[in-house]
């Protein structure tokens, strides 16, 4: 396109970023921490998403049928990393919360359920 590529810093992707970060530090030694560091990279997951899908709408309006298909590529991987990350979140999901009723669990000290705590699960859903 006869341009020199300029880059500057993402306000929203520094966001994402410290958005894990925050994960890692207040969940360090929790059996929930995978399954927020995969919440926090599918965060950044979609925000590609949403940023390719963009500029390649743009570029087929433009008429710039190279740069389509760069950025359909680039989607496309994009979404497909998000699909492996719901795959392996699955697993971490059930870690987590078996993990979490084991906590609470050794929190009461007359254990008579092994349900997991429904506070937690609503928490988690609700940041979804
Ligand atoms: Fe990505």
């Amino acid at each position: 396109m006869d341009e020199s590529p300029k880059g500057r810093k993402c306000a929203g992707m520094q966001g994402l970023a410290k958005e894990g970060e925050e994960v890692l530090d207040e969940n360090s030694d929790s059996e929930a921490l995978d399954a927020g560091l995969i919440a926090a990279a599918q965060r950044v997951e979609h925000y590609e998403i949403a940023g390719y899908g963009s500029v390649r709408t743009f570029a087929e309006l433009l008429g710039e049928a190279e740069a389509v298909d760069l950025l359909q590529q680039t989607l496309s991987e994009e979404k497909e990393t998000d699909e492996k990350l719901t795959e392996i979140a699955k697993e971490a999901n059930a870690m987590a919360i078996s993990g979490s009723a084991s906590e609470a669990l050794e929190e009461v000290e007359e254990p008579e359920s092994t349900q997991p705590p429904k506070r937690s699960l609503k928490a988690r859903s609700a940041r979804a």
